[in-house]
């Protein structure tokens, strides 16, 4: 059976000689007669997983020795309540800007726990788009400066990172791995890993250590991120088949030649799709130009009718997944780094025979 052209947002594509190898050792992990599955956490096998996982993801972002990478639970939506819990003290709010739909969830997580400061909002905007440095001012005594480096759903990113006083956080659930960032601009980067990382179940926490100290001592032990990094993420049972498969993911990575080269194929792949839909005026991109995601490629089509045409015709010749997220409709192709490049040759093909037909 051939592989389908996989443009879901995430759960997502993996690469598929990840796939091949996890096979190889599902029943058997290199001889040790059982799956690293079934395999203790405290363990040998495991623990060079572990710790291998670790060192990849240090070694892509090109981590200092002031970071800690933390393997987590409770996804990136977990992180949106941890992250004001740990790093907000009392008399301090927390800035925010809202984007879109996942920045909106986050600031409604910091909300409930305390004062946050929405410093920008371009979530109505049409086209969307990232809010522009120009447009915020900072909070005197904000903790912390929240963005969603990329949203998911309406396919806009934070193209060249805000400058802030505030230690930087960033949700890059769906953008992680995707191009080299600089860390020490950052103060805490997670992402749920079932996008660009591996499958779901682990949320990869990046942060800078100083800020881990800042947690109230009302925060439940298993809540703080000073555990996490005490213990090397081993402080309970962590998710390991997930951490498995992230160190296959992040070992493919390295052998294709890290961030850079991730981000000089991801452009192409995106500006392939970008220019067929510029090319058209039956196609109509949502995001402004120049916040334009490199993951989540979003556009209209004249009609619903058509857009539920589109995609049911495309899922008959093997590409799947383009249907918009729920909340706004239209079409959105996730193309992460293991999304094989002639599968955009494929939908571009598809785009054009179907403009030609219906248009
Ligand atoms: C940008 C962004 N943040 C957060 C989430 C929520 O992640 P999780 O389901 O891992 O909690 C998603 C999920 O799609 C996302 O795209």
């Amino acid at each position: 059976m051939s592989r389908a052209y996989n443009f879901f947002a995430g759960p997502a594509t993996l690469p598929a000689e990840v796939l091949e190898e996890a096979k190889e050792h599902l029943t058997d992990y290199k001889g040790i007669g059982y799956s690293i599955m079934e395999a203790s956490h405290r363990g040998k096998a495991y623990d060079e997983i572990h710790n291998e996982a670790v060192a990849n993801i240090r070694e892509l972002l090109g981590l200092s020795d002031d970071y800690s990478v933390l393997f987590m639970t409770g996804g990136a939506s977990t992180q949106f309540a941890l992250v004001p819990m740990n790093l907000r003290g009392p008399g301090q709010t927390a800035d925010y800007s809202n984007s879109g739909a996942w920045a909106a969830k986050a600031i409604k997580e910091a909300q409930i726990l305390g004062e946050t400061t929405v410093v920008a909002d371009t979530s109505d905007a049409s086209p969307a788009r990232m809010p522009r440095m120009e447009e915020i001012s900072e909070s005197e005594n904000s903790a912390y400066f929240h963005i969603t480096s990329n949203e998911t759903i309406s396919g806009t990113r934070w193209s060249t990172f805000p400058e802030t006083k505030a230690p930087l956080v960033a949700d890059m659930s769906s953008e992680m791995l995707s191009r080299p960032i600089d860390p020490s601009k950052f103060g805490l980067i997670y992402a749920g890993a079932q996008k660009n990382l591996g499958p779901s179940g682990v949320t990869l926490v990046i942060i800078r250590n100083d800020l881990a100290e800042r947690a109230p001592a009302t925060v439940p032990t298993i809540m703080r991120y000073a555990t996490h990094i005490s213990k090397n993420s081993l402080f309970n049972t962590p998710p390991t088949f997930p951490i498995y498969m992230l160190a296959l993911v992040t070992r493919w990575l390295k052998e294709k030649g890290g961030l850079a080269e991730m981000e000089k194929q991801n452009e192409a792949k995106a500006k392939k799709l970008y220019d067929a839909i510029d090319a058209s005026d039956f196609y109509r991109g949502t995001a402004a130009v120049e916040d334009r995601s490199v993951m989540n490629v979003t556009w209209r089509l004249p009609s619903e009718e058509l857009e539920a045409q589109f995609v049911a015709e495309a899922t008959e010749r093997n590409m799947v997944g383009l249907k918009g997220h729920r909340s706004v409709g239209g079409i959105r192709a996730s193309i992460y780094n293991s999304f094989p490049p002639e599968g955009v040759d494929a939908l571009v093909e598809f785009m054009k025979g179907f403009e030609a037909a219906n248009g």
